[in-house]
């Protein structure tokens, strides 16, 4: 199943994601944690796209899409691929139109990750992410076992650079300006179903089986 997950900063989108990819093996595509990697590498890709990052603006389309079409064009998808993150904007989104054409991939599912933005600051200024294997966690919400160590690797949990508020704000404005509107380009095609972003674990695979048709273990 081929799925686009959509939502504003600090939405769950991640979260779901790393849901979605352990329980139905679906592939885990975050433009977001690629630039970050590229950064913390200190790579030429990282250093170029470094200032965008940290002050809450778009990587520039172009750079992106690349990007997008050389992971989806290498990748190998079993079970399918999750974009988290990744259309935009409506030059990414026609960008995608066509690399999806040409791979002979259609998209499934647009889920919408719906969330009152009241609750998305507290999200992202409580967030912890593990420095080496990008496990998400919250300091009250969902805490790892022991302070600032990952569950999962024993990675250090470090808050991310553009976590701070000002670069947060800036990221909502974005989303809400340029990220929103395309949620009407997918409504049109079909694709558009709408998660409640209080969601817990076992209400992903209850949306998972009454929403997208799967049943749990069976892909
Ligand atoms: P990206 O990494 O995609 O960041 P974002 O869209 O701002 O979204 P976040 O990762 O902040 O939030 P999320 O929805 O994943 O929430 P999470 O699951 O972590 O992009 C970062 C930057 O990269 C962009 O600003 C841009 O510069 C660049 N970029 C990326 N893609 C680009 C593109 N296509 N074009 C151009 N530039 C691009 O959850 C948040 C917190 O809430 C966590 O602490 C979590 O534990 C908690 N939480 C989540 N769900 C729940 C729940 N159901 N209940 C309780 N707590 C929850
Ligand atoms: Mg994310």
């Amino acid at each position: 199943m081929n799925l686009l997950i959509m939502g504003k900063p600090g939405a769950g989108k991640g979260t779901l994601a790393s849901i979605l990819q352990d329980n139905y093996h679906i592939t885990h595509i975050s433009t977001g944690n690629i630039f970050r990697e590229e950064i913390a590498k200190r790579s030429p890709l990282g250093l170029a796209v470094e200032n965008f990052i940290t002050k809450g603006e778009l990587v520039p389309d172009e750079l992106t899409n690349q990007i997008v079409k050389s992971v989806l064009s290498e990748g190998d998808f079993p079970n399918g691929f999750m974009l988290d993150g990744y259309p935009r904007t409506k030059d990414q989104a026609m960008a995608l139109d066509l690399i999806l054409a040409e791979l002979n991939m259609p998209l499934n599912f647009v889920v919408d990750i719906e969330v009152e933005d009241d609750v998305l600051l507290q999200r992202i200024t409580g967030r912890r992410v593990c420095s080496q294997c990008n496990t998400i966690y919250h300091i009250t919400l969902h805490p790892s076992t022991k302070i600032d160590v990952c569950d999962v690797c024993g990675g250090e949990l470090i808050q991310r650079e553009d976590d701070k508020e000002e670069s947060v704000k800036n990221r909502i404005r974005i989303y809400n300006q340029k990220t929103e509107p395309l949620l009407d380009y997918y409504r049109q095609k079909g694709l558009v179903v709408t998660l409640d972003g209080r969601f817990k674990r076992e209400d992903v695979f209850e949306f998972v089986e009454m929403k997208l048709g799967v049943t749990h273990g069976n892909n």
